[in-house]
């Protein structure tokens, strides 16, 4: 397993070109089971979760292509994405076994699109994980309510409908992303009009949306609390420009705080960052934003402590709160961080004490206080965000710190090290071969 080995102090000066989203791209591939015609997705980035979701896809009779291939990102010019071509003319399996839904919890949401196709579907529960017990019954819930017959069969969910699945009105107990996904991709072939109330408005949402409306299906309302679906017979090929990932782009906002530098973030709008802009302004960041970018600077030799609590988009974003924690610990003062949305997304907290964090829990409240001296050590990381907030601190702790277990990294970061070395950050990876 690949180590990071990052040396603290410098401040980052530079450019970074934001990626497209993970939480973009994984259900706009998961969309393509909707349709025997092509769908072309530009821009994916590289990271372990497509290339996971790819061979799950693969498995159900998806052939995926790269378009333009892959070109490695060099001193003076960024990686050039590559597209990605998702053609499903026939399922050849409409089962998803646990050894492939528990590498990738999202790949659940494969039960939607087959269900729609091939009127059942036999979908493994893919299990909690590092952040939470993770359930899906709001899914299973709101796929018996557009028709479907649904039942628990040796860790399977097992999902029927014989006449097909015909709209009707959804109330969601609370927003969640991966079940307006979910229902929407669903709803898109239903006979009839389906309704959802107080669904997740989060940007990622907007865009599966619109790649939906672009195959042919009728949406409105995506990015609202209210979404209307008007089912149609069948969708039709699309190429889609995938959004940027406004998770990477809030983390190097605060890994320019963190540091004291001055970030430009390219390829991203203001409005991605909604409920996070506001917070590194009270926390002391300068932020100046055109129509595709975002200028964070911050020259304050100590940040301002800011209390947040995590919440549903417009909100401030739970993928951004352990690196907001690790931000706090450069504050004059107590900061108090909730976490609202999932119930063990504390992981990072233990390891950023190794560094020398002042950090305590409280049911789910972290009382951070600061400023503290940090000094670099070993350390794990234990899920994606949170081996990011042990980057950002390591960006300033005295000395070096190792990171094990990058491969969490990986899954959601494209070319970190590339981008934050461009910056001026001194990190390195160490894979396994050097190690031995
Ligand atoms: C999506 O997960 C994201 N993942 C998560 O990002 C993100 O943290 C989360 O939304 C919240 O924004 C992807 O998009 C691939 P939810 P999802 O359903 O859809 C409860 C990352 O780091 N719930 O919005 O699984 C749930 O337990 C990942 O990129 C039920 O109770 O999250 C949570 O408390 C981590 N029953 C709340 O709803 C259900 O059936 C919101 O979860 C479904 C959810």
């Amino acid at each position: 397993m690949d180590t990071l080995r990052i040396v603290g102090g410098n401040r980052l000066n530079g450019a970074i070109d934001i990626s497209c989203a993970k939480n973009a791209v994984l259900p706009l591939m998961i969309a393509s089971l909707l349709t025997e015609e092509e769908v072309t997705l530009e821009n994916v980035p590289k990271l372990r979760d497509v290339t996971t979701l790819r061979k799950i896809l693969e498995h159900h009779g998806v052939d995926c292509r790269t378009g333009t291939e892959d070109i490695e990102p060099t001193k003076t010019r960024n990686r050039i994405s590559r597209s990605l071509t998702l053609s499903a003319p026939t399922i050849t399996s409409n089962v998803a076994p646990y050894e492939l839904v528990s590498k990738m919890r999202a790949s659940f949401w494969v039960i939607s699109p087959l269900l729609a196709r091939c009127g059942e579907a036999r979908v493994s529960l893919p299990g909690g994980c590092a952040i939470g017990t993770r359930p899906v019954n709001f899914i299973t819930d709101s796929l018996e309510r557009l028709g479907a017959e649904v039942r628990i069969d040796g860790g399977y969910v097992v999902a029927k409908t014989l006449k097909g699945l015909r709209g009707t009105a959804i109330d969601m107990p609370k927003p969640s992303v991966g079940t307006t996904h979910s229902i929407m991709m669903a709803a898109t072939l239903a006979r009839g009009e389906t309704t959802i109330k107080n669904a997740a408005q989060e940007p990622e949402i907007m865009d599966l949306a619109n790649c939906l409306n672009s195959m042919g299906a009728k949406i409105e309302g995506a990015g609202t609390s209210t979404i209307r679906i008007y089912g149609v017979e069948r969708l039709r090929g699309t190429t889609h420009r995938v959004m940027p990932d406004r998770i990477e782009a809030g983390t190097y906002a605060m890994a320019a705080a963190i540091t004291g530098g001055d970030l430009l973030l390219r390829r991203v709008p203001e409005e991605l960052l909604s409920g996070v802009i506001e917070v590194l302004r009270m926390a002391g960041a300068d932020i100046e934003c055109t129509s595709d970018s975002i200028r964070v600077t911050c020259d304050k030799t100590e940040l301002i402590p800011c209390d947040i609590t995590t919440a549903p988009f417009p909100g401030f974003p739970t993928d951004l709160q352990a690196q907001f924690t690790a931000m706090m610990t450069q504050a004059e003062g107590s900061s108090l961080i909730t976490e609202s949305i999932f119930e063990n997304r504390f992981m990072h907290v233990s390891e950023l004490c190794r560094l020398g964090a002042k950090i305590t829990l409280k049911g789910q409240v972290a009382k951070v206080e600061g400023k503290t001296h940090l000094v670099g050590a070993p350390v794990m990381a234990t899920d994606l965000r949170a081996s990011v907030s042990l980057i950002l601190a390591a960006l300033v702790s005295e000395g070096t710190t190792t990171i094990s277990r990058v491969y969490h990294l990986d899954r959601g970061f494209e070319d970190l090290e590339y981008k934050l070395s461009r910056c001026g950050a001194i990190i390195e990876r160490i894979t396994d071969s050097e190690i031995e």
